[in-house]
């Protein structure tokens, strides 16, 4: 008996995307694309690994994404490099790098792709997902902040999700935030309750993460808390009034949620998140903010900036339409008989998807019946049928799979006529 062979799983927390989903993958990026580029962003592609310090450096080392959540590893040189587990880093290192400020510091970069963090499985956290990642360069107005709300929100309603809700809090500036740590600081000092060990450790050095720590005990312990919005200085109080007062003008829902920290050092002033309760645990579908320091700290000028990532895959899980109306299916099946019918087949199979016309054949050598059954099966609108009798008879047979009606066309004007049906009975359907 032979060694059985082992079958290789994939890595736990990581995912395919097949054929039937992938559809309404490609409907979201289609209509974010397009919404991004009325908006002036460019899309910007950036690596998958970068050196690890970039990300110590923007997300912070105090973070669970740097503290506990990295891919890292030491390459064959022994140089440290991560997968990027988001992608404002990368876009901020580019831009520096490629002194892409050099004739107008205003750029707007968009960029879609995988991102890597090593959090616990669950339904919409895994450990490779997606983002669709959109940032501005070189505005401090509160109207850029605006304006990336904006677009999330028409996104959500151009894809019919719409359990929504825009969560912003300002998380203020240089100038202010000391004031907020130091109250923050004393508040954690005088707690009796237990918090939990990140958090015992992270109170003194970074007490912010404390306020967005997920332990339930941590969270009944800073109900009374104080809160960012209370120590703001009087640019950042401005700055977040503008905000509100812009979002109100445009319409667009919003509550203000004095706990939102998120969990990135980078941020300053407005940041948000996009929550649904369609979703669980996992309630955020977007996140982004201010992030007016960073590009100076990771050695570039001082200029501001803000942006936001979308999680695709908690997107693709509420998203409204069925992905199955998505999955194209062959305008046309060719079924072929015999060996002259086979190469026939082929030649027009060929030249009709160079038409654009989505054409199917049998490959192999299989009965009629069997060739209707997987027409049928892959949904075809229409099968041609070229047997040997076909040609010598000078005509094949075109059958519209959804009335059963089957009409003769002359071989020597086949691709004409399939073409010229086909965009009528297209039209009828329409
Ligand atoms: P973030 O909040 O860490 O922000 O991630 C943004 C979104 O990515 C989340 O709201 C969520 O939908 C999705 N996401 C995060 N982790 C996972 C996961 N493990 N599995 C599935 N989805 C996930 C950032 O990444 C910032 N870089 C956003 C930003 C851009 N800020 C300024 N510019």
């Amino acid at each position: 008996m032979g060694k059985e062979i082992k079958m290789i799983q994939l890595i736990r927390g990581f995912k395919d995307i097949l054929p039937g989903e992938v559809e309404l993958w490609q409907q979201i990026e289609k209509t974010a694309r397009s919404l991004l580029e009325d908006f002036g962003f460019k899309e910007i592609r950036i690596p998958i690994m970068e050196r690890t310090e970039l990300f110590a450096r923007s997300i912070g080392e105090d973070t669970d994404i740097v503290e506990k959540e990295m891919y890292t590893f030491p390459d064959r040189k022994g140089d440290l490099i991560t997968l990027r587990p988001e992608a404002t880093a990368s876009v901020c290192r580019s831009y520096i790098q490629h002194k892409l400020y050099a004739t107008d510091p205003v750029r707007k970069f968009y960029t879609i792709g995988p991102m890597f963090r090593r959090e616990r499985p669950q339904k919409g956290r895994y450990r490779q997902f997606y983002q669709i990642n959109a940032e501005i360069f070189g505005v401090d107005s509160p109207l850029a902040d605006v304006e990336l709300i904006f677009i999330l929100v028409t996104l959500f309603s151009k894809l019919s999700v719409s359990d929504v809700n825009a969560h912003i809090n300002s998380l203020g500036c240089p100038e202010c935030r000391p004031m907020f740590k130091t109250a923050l600081s004393d508040f954690l000092t005088s707690l009796n309750e237990n918090l939990c060990s990140d958090c015992v450790r992270r109170k003194d050095r970074n007490p912010l993460r404390v306020v967005d720590c997920k332990v339930p005990a941590c969270r009944a312990a800073m109900t009374d808390a104080p809160s960012i919005p209370d120590y703001l200085c009087p640019t950042c109080d401005q700055h977040f009034e503008t905000t509100q007062k812009a979002l109100s003008a445009l319409n667009v829902p919003f509550v203000v949620d004095k706990g939102l920290v998120r969990g990135l050092d980078y941020y300053t002033r407005t940041t948000f998140e996009i929550q649904t309760s369609a979703l669980g645990a996992q309630n955020a579908i977007a996140g982004g903010g201010r992030y007016d320091g960073l590009i100076k700290a990771l050695g570039g000028p001082d200029i501001p900036a803000t942006g936001f990532a979308i999680g695709l895959d908690r997107l693709t899980e509420i998203a409204g339409s069925n992905s199955t109306d998505l999955v194209k299916t062959p305008d046309i099946f060719i079924a072929a008989l015999g060996e002259k019918g086979g190469s026939l087949a082929f030649e027009w199979n060929c030249a009709l998807c160079l038409e654009g016309v989505k054409a199917e054949m049998e490959f192999g050598d299989k009965s009629l019946k069997s060739q209707m059954k997987r027409a049928h099966r892959l949904g075809a609108k229409h099968v041609l049928i070229v047997g040997d009798n076909e040609i010598k008879e000078g005509k094949v047979i075109l059958r519209d799979m959804d009335t059963k009606d089957q009409v003769l066309i002359p071989i020597e004007d086949v691709m004409e006529n399939i073409k010229l049906k086909l965009s009528v009975s297209n039209i009828k359907r329409e």
